[in-house]
C-alpha cells in the first residue's frame, strides 16, 4: 500500500503571510513564534517542522512566550505527570494573552489526540484558540489563517491515518545533529501505552524521500542522524515498497558523508538478526541498541502486550553482544504494571543483571484513559510503585558505575555538543554508544569530533582528556 501523500497548500501560508507583513509595518518588526515542546524525540522533529512553518509564513523564531504572537505548545501524553505540567503551562499563557488580545495559542501533539483533553481545553481554557493532532504539522496554516481572519475556535480530532506530507520545512535546532523520522504512528497497542490511539496506525515514508533527506544533511555538515519511529522495525510493512528497516539502515549509511546513523525505537518482537547484522556490518551505524524491555516477567509482558519472552529478548541482546561485543544497549522499564507481584518485580532486577544494560530509562506505571491496562483491576499501590522504582534505580546506578568504570583508559570519538550541563566550566559530547564524555576543551567548538582518553568514571559522568582534534 502507498501511503497518501499531500503538499503544502500555498494559499493558506499566503494568507498568513499577508497577515505577518502588515504587522511587520505596524510595528516596524516582523510578529514572533514561540514553539514549546513536551515528550520524545517524535515531537522535537514534529516541531522543527513547525518552526520551519511559521518561518515560511514570515514569523521569527523566540525563546520567550512573552514576546511571542504566536504560542504552539506541541504536548505530550505518554504519562500523567507529562499532561498536568503541560496544562499548567497553558494555563499560565492566559495572562499573556490577556496582555495581548491580538496572541494566537496553538496546542498540538499527542495530548490534543485524546478527546476528553480537546474538551476540556475548549470548555476550560477559553485562550486557546486551536488545537490540531499529532502528525498533523501541515495543519498549521490553514488553522492559522482561519483564525487570523475571525474564524472560529476549532479542535481538531486525529485520522487513523494522517496524509504523510513530505513538503514542509523544516528549522533545525542543531547544525550537527538531525532527526529524521522513517514512519509514523504504531500498531502495537502495548496495554499501558497511549501513543497508538493518538498518532494513528502505523505509515512509512518511502526510502527515496528518507535517503534524499539524509544525502541533504550529510551534504549540510550535519554529523549525527538518528532515524526515528515508535517501531522502526516495523518499516515498510503492509507497503508496496520491498524495503524492510535492515535493508533502509544499510541504503541510508550508503549515503557519502562524515556522518554517525542512530536509530529508535525498536520493538524487541520485531528486532531481527538481519538488523543487528546490519549494526555489525555497517561503519557509520552507531554501536548502539536502545531495546525496551519493559519488564522481566513473562507473565507481565504478556499482559502487557508485547508478544516477546524474556528468553527470546535475551537471545536477541545474546547475538549482539557477540557479533558486536563493545555494543551499548540501553533499556525502558515499567514498574508497577497491574498485577505485578513482588516476584514479577524481582524477574525485572534480574534482567537488569542479565542484561548490563549502560542505562535504563525507567517509568513508574501512569493509568492513561481508554488504555486496557487502566481498566485492569489489580492497580498497584502509589507506595508499593515508588518502592519498587527506587530499588530499580539503585541497582542501575551499580551497573551503571561498573560498567563506566570499565572504560576508563579506554578511547572515543566524542561528537562535541557544547557547555557541559553539569559544569559548565567544561564542554561535553556524546560517544557512538550515545554516553555523554565531559572534557576540558579549548578552541574545540560545536560540531567538532575530538578523541578523548576516558580519565574517570562516576554513576552519572564520564570525563575525558583529549587525545587529538
Ligand atoms: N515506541 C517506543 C516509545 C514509547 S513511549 C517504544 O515502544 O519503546 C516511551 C516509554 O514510555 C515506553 O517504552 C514505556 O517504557 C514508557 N511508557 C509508555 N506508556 C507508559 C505509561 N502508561 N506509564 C509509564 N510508562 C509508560
Ligand atoms: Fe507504545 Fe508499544 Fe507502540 Fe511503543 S510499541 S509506542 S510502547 S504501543
Ligand atoms: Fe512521544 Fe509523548 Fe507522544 S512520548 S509519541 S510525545 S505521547
Amino acid at each position: 500500500m502507498q501511503e497518501k501523500k499531500i503538499s503544502l497548500q500555498p494559499e493558506y501560508i499566503n494568507a498568513v503571510k499577508k497577515y505577518t507583513e502588515a504587522y511587520g509595518v505596524a510595528h516596524a518588526r516582523a510578529p514572533r513564534a514561540f514553539v514549546q515542546t513536551f515528550g520524545c524525540q517524535q515531537n522535537e522533529a514534529d516541531s522543527e517542522r513547525l518552526a520551519g512553518l511559521a518561518k515560511s509564513m514570515g514569523y521569527e523564531l523566540t525563546d520567550t512566550p512573552e514576546s511571542a504572537q504566536l504560542i504552539i505548545v506541541n504536548t505530550c501524553a505518554v504519562r500523567e505527570h507529562a499532561e498536568k505540567k503541560t496544562l499548567s503551562v497553558i494555563g499560565q499563557y492566559k495572562h499573556i494573552k490577556a496582555e495581548d488580545p491580538e496572541l494566537i495559542i496553538a496546542v498540538c501533539g499527542c495530548m490534543v489526540g485524546q478527546e476528553h483533553r480537546r474538551n476540556e481545553l475548549k470548555m476550560r481554557y477559553p485562550y486557546v484558540d486551536f488545537t490540531f493532532p499529532p502528525a498533523s504539522p501541515q495543519m498549521l496554516p490553514k488553522l492559522l489563517s482561519e483564525r487570523l481572519a475571525g474564524g472560529r475556535r476549532v479542535f481538531v480530532p486525529g485520522e487513523e491515518r494522517p496524509p504523510i506530507c513530505e513538503d514542509i520545512p523544516v528549522h533545525r535546532e542543531s547544525k550537527h545533529r538531525a532527526w529524521v523520522s522513517v514512519m509514523y504512528g504504531c500498531n502495537n497497542f502495548c496495554t499501558y501505552c497511549i501513543v497508538p490511539y493518538v498518532r494513528g496506525r502505523e505509515r512509512s515514508r518511502a526510502p527515496e524521500d528518507i535517503i534524499a533527506e539524509v544525502r541533504g544533511l550529510a551534504e549540510a555538515g550535519v554529523r549525527d542522524i538518528t532515524l526515528l519511529g515508535q517501531n522502526v522495525n516495523s518499516y515498510g510493512k503492509n507497503t508496496d515498497f520491498d524495503c524492510d528497516f535492515s535493508t533502509l539502515l544499510r541504503r541510508v549509511s550508503e549515503v557519502d558523508g562524515d556522518f554517525r546513523l542512530r536509530f529508535m525505537t525498536s520493538h524487541p518482537k520485531d528486532a531481527t538478526f538481519a538488523l543487528i547484522d546490519a549494526i555489525a556490518e555497517c561503519d557509520k551505524v552507531a554501536k548502539h541498541l536502545h531495546l525496551p524491555v519493559q519488564s522481566g516477567s513473562d507473565r507481565i509482558l504478556e499482559r502487557m502486550n508485547r508478544h516477546y519472552s524474556v528468553e527470546s529478548y535475551m537471545e536477541k541482546l545474546d547475538y549482539l553482544r557477540a557479533r558486536v561485543p563493545d555494543a551499548a544497549v540501553t533499556s525502558d522499564i515499567i514498574v508497577g504494571f497491574p498485577g505485578e507481584t513482588e516476584e514479577d518485580f524481582l524477574a525485572t532486577l534480574d534482567i537488569l543483571r542479565r542484561a548490563r544494560y549502560d542505562r535504563i530509562f525507567s517509568f513508574i506505571y501512569s493509568p492513561r484513559r481508554g488504555t486496557p491496562a487502566a481498566e485492569m483491576e489489580d492497580q498497584i499501590a502509589g507506595e508499593v510503585k515508588s518502592e519498587r522504582f527506587a530499588r530499580l534505580i539503585e541497582l542501575q546506578n551499580e551497573i551503571t558505575l561498573e560498567k563506566n568504570r570499565e572504560l576508563v583508559g579506554k578511547t572515543f570519538r566524542v561528537l562535541c555538543d557544547g557547555v557541559s550541563r553539569t559544569n559548565e566550566k567544561y564542554l561535553e559530547g556524546r560517544t557512538e554508544h550515545d554516553r555523554i564524555v565531559i572534557f576540558e576543551g579549548e578552541g574545540i567548538a560545536i560540531g567538532d569530533t575530538v578523541e578523548l582518553e576516558i580519565t574517570k568514571a562516576d554513576t552519572f559522568n564520564l570525563f575525558g582528556k583529549i587525545l587529538e582534534k
